[in-house]
């Protein structure tokens, strides 16, 4: 078994990134939908795959009533910060997260009711030993899922009419920049099984002697005008959210492999100004009603029944 892409994430610690993104997917309004796409029901015993800072496994926790949810993850970095987030949010009698490695759990066969994970199993160097052990795990009976975002969908953006000065060149520059990312991050890099790719996990499913097998589609979006989200979350997603991309442009700006691939270190510095700039204006304009920029991303989760 190919176990080399655990050490990428051993030690990772990129909280915010789960923190910022997963929300927009796993939406508290949109509960019931996933309970039945993950065919969860409110006394079952859940296991999260991968779970990193436990966005999901905190999101199933608050729909459960005698149920229980457990996340694991690979890295203590996340099993710690995301215990410390259950706790926060009072959801300590229904949630924990645990470190295990997902090639080799430590738990008894056929004990949950249902195995979800969200972009855990893509990440393997092994994805069908992954998958494999989720199904050992899970309950005769019972149900496995895979909830993934594939860049084979299409991301939708919307720059609005409204944007703030410099937003039409900041989405030229990140324009560049992800294609110049594209080209030097390849699945090799991170370890990924490439043979599996995330289309093909229903296949994967099937293979795996999974039956019943159902595939649902599902968007998640933001704007940082849509009432939907409460202040806090916007100031977290225009800090934090928007701190991490530049922290990211600055560990990338020392990467030589940028320049020879046509993104300069002045692109770097102009990007990062724009983007402290578009932190500035958002801070400033929460309420104006008129930053109508908007993307979205396109997901989908596939289910399975054991036996
Ligand atoms: C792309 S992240 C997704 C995190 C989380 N499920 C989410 O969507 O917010 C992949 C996660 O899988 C974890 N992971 C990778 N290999 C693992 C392994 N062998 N066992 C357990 N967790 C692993 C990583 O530490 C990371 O948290």
């Amino acid at each position: 078994m190919d176990r080399s892409s655990n050490e990428i994430w051993i030690n990772a610690d990129n909280y915010d990134d789960w923190e910022t993104s997963r929300p927009l997917l796993f939406r508290d309004d949109m509960r019931d939908a996933f309970f039945k796409w993950f065919r969860i029901k409110s006394s079952d015993n859940v296991l999260d795959g991968g779970c990193a800072t436990g966005v999901l496994t905190r999101f199933i926790a608050r729909g459960l009533d005698i149920g229980t949810v457990t996340g694991f993850d690979i890295s203590r970095h996340f099993v710690e910060y995301g215990n410390n987030k259950i706790k926060e949010e009072g959801l300590s009698t229904k949630a924990k997260i645990v470190l295990e490695d997902g090639f080799n759990l430590s738990f008894a066969d056929n004990i949950f009711d249902v195995v979800v994970n969200h972009a855990y199993l893509g990440v393997l160097s092994d994805n069908v030993a992954g998958l494999k052990e989720m199904i050992r795990v899970c309950k005769q009976g019972g149900n496995v899922s895979a909830s993934v975002s594939a860049r084979h969908f299409p991301e939708i953006n919307w720059e609005g009419e409204c944007p703030f000065r410099g937003n039409e060149r900041l989405n030229e520059l990140i324009e560049k920049q992800e294609k110049v990312y594209s080209e030097i991050t390849t699945a090799s890099v991170l370890k990924q099984d490439t043979y599996w790719n995330v289309m093909r996990f229903p296949k994967m499913f099937a293979m795996c002697g999974l039956t019943n097998i159902t595939i649902h589609p599902y968007a998640s979006g933001f704007s940082y005008n849509d009432s939907y989200w409460s202040d806090d979350f916007k100031k977290y997603m225009i800090m934090s959210g928007i701190g991490r991309e530049i922290e990211i442009l600055e560990q990338q700006r020392q990467n030589p492999l940028y320049a020879e691939n046509g993104f300069y270190d002045d692109d770097f510095k102009e990007l990062i100004e724009l983007y402290k700039c578009k932190q500035n204006h958002l801070i400033n304009n929460i309420h104006n009603n008129e930053n109508w920029a908007w993307n979205a991303n396109m997901h989908y989760i596939v289910t399975g029944t054991k036996g």
